[in-house]
């Protein structure tokens, strides 16, 4: 991947997003953000040099459109995600992130890229990796996170999307590979000191936190360094402000 990669970047309004969107141009990368409305970008990051901004609503977009947007795209970064508001978690569309996954990678695989498109996805460590590979999580918290997904649409779909990515897609796509992310309770702050597992760390019920900035550069790593994507590549990576993990 080359230092400056082309990114598309869905949900940059957020306030991950911002902080994603922030982090990549700085690092000099050339940023196309689907945006539901420019004018929920602040004016400082609205005219940062290498961003272009499409206004659409994202799931409106034709198949074409989107391959046009993919079209010459390194990665895509997914910061999407329900709108905190009683028609934000119970409204349409219940499978936001879902049917983005879906599309964003059968726009990839339309394009044929020349080499794989990463998809960075972020999540949240109440994403459960596939073949319960989070020994952390007993029992309990699974039946509690299975009643979760009952009950509240986005968190239903973030899992549906990262299962998607992981059996779906696999990891031999030739189009695509994929990050699923897992910050923690998500604090506002400056980049500071961080930590990345394989697995979880904290209990749902004894949260960790995850500064939004260090997510925005540990993504800006996976895009701009080879080693640290291949050792992440297909993974489901929890990330933790160094001073709030437990172990
Ligand atoms: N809250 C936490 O502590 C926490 C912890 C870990 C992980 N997470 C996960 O992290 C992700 C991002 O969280 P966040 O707090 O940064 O999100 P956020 O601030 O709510 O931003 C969500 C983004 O998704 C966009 N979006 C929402 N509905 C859309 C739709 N129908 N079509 C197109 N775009 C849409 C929003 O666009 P608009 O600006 O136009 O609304 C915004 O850009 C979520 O999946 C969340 O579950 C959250």
């Amino acid at each position: 991947m080359t230092e400056r990669p082309t990114v598309l970047l869905l949900g940059g309004t957020g306030r991950t997003g911002q902080c994603v969107l922030d982090e990549l141009t700085k690092r000099g990368a050339r940023v196309r953000a689907i945006v539901r409305s420019a004018s929920r970008l602040p004016p400082e990051l609205r005219s940062r040099p290498g961003l272009e901004v499409i206004e659409a609503s994202l799931l409106d977009l034709s198949d074409e459109e989107l391959e046009r947007h993919v079209r010459g795209c390194d990665a895509v970064v997914s910061c999407l995600g329900h709108v905190m508001s009683v028609r934000g978690v119970f409204g349409a569309p219940r499978d936001l992130v879902m049917q983005a996954a879906a599309r964003i990678t059968k726009a990839v695989r339309a394009v044929a890229p020349s080499r794989p498109v990463r998809l960075v996805w972020m999540t949240s460590v109440s994403v459960n990796q596939p073949e319960r590979r989070d020994h952390r999580r007993g029992g309990f918290e699974r039946s509690f996170m299975a009643t979760l997904r009952f009950l509240l649409p986005p968190a239903k779909d973030n899992q549906r999307a990262a299962d998607y990515l992981s059996s779906a897609v696999g990891v031999d796509d030739p189009s695509v590979e994929w990050v699923v992310v897992r910050p923690d309770s998500l604090i506002e702050g400056e980049v500071g000191t961080y930590s990345v597992y394989e697995e979880l760390v904290d209990s749902l019920f004894s949260p960790g936190r995850t500064t939004m900035r260090n997510i925005g550069h540990f993504m800006g790593d996976l895009l701009t360094d080879d080693v640290k994507w291949s050792s992440w590549r297909g993974k489901f990576p929890v990330i933790v402000d160094r001073d709030s993990a437990t172990t």
